[in-house]
């Protein structure tokens, strides 16, 4: 099993958005578990589930297992551990290692063949828990000047985790989303980030396509939609890329 953990301490960057469409388009075709590790709940919401009162994957910090969480999705082959809407991460005072535990405790890896969380935009407990499984961190970010100071910033992040906590990052890569050629501060953000990481780090980017913003309302990823859309092909594409840069 690979871990994707989709991340940027900015808000509004199409984590969720990315992490939805990632794990349905890779559950067309692999088994795949979607962790919704931000108690907003997002993520639930976009596979046609809910955040829980009560419950959900949060529930591992006080002694629940991760798979009693496990509900079913719009898709067979996918998974959601959902949120637990009312966790707070500061009523406890040491919350490390507790994801990576229940991993190796209930044999997650030899049940999927992928897992995807996402995560909120905060560098906590939750955030360092999800790091600490993670082959793989992908990291969208809006092309503009704070957007790419984000992007550093979560690099550093990362870095941090690799170097003082033994995470095992293999892969970090950036996704441009809601990306307009025509603008000229997002063809240059993307320069920028290019510069400082390098061109093998960068992903095709994602454009703006309100549908992918439509989703969340009907509960079903844009990927699985009939019609054609930009936003579709977009995140098959960025499937692809990825794939076959982690395989
Ligand atoms: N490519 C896109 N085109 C148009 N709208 C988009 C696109 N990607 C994301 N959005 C919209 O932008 C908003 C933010 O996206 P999303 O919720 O995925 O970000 P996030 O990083 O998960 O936010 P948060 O930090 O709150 O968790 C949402 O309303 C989403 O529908
Ligand atoms: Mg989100």
């Amino acid at each position: 099993m690979k871990t994707i953990v989709v991340s940027n301490r900015k808000g509004g960057s199409a984590k969720t958005t990315t992490a939805v469409n990632l794990a349905t388009e890779l559950a067309k075709k692999y088994s795949v578990l979607l962790i919704d590790f931000d108690t907003q709940g997002h993520a639930s919401i976009g596979v046609g589930s809910a955040p829980l009162e009560e419950g959900g994957a949060h529930s591992i910090f006080f002694g629940k297992t991760l798979s009693e969480n496990f509900v079913p999705t719009v898709l067979d082959k996918l998974t959601l551990a959902p949120a637990h809407a009312l966790f707070d991460v500061y009523e406890y005072s040491d919350l490390r290692g507790v994801l990576k535990n229940r991993f190796k405790k209930e044999n997650i890896a030899d049940f999927f063949d992928y897992c995807v969380i996402d995560t909120a935009p905060t560098f906590d407990a939750l955030l360092k828990n999800s790091l600490e499984v993670a082959d793989v961190v992908v990291i969208p970010f809006v092309p503009h000047h704070l957007g790419v100071v984000a992007v550093g910033q979560m690099v550093r992040a990362v870095y941090q985790m690799s170097t003082q906590m033994g995470a095992n990052i293999k892969h970090v890569g950036m996704l441009p989303v809601m990306f307009n050629p025509h603008i000229n501060e997002h063809k240059e953000s993307l320069q920028k980030v290019e510069g400082a990481f390098g061109k093998e780090k960068l992903f095709q980017p994602i454009g703006t396509d309100i549908r992918l913003a439509q989703m969340f309302e009907s509960g079903q990823p844009i990927v699985l939609t009939e019609k054609r859309t930009k936003g579709m092909k977009d995140y098959t594409r960025f499937c692809k890329e990825l794939l076959k840069r982690i395989n």
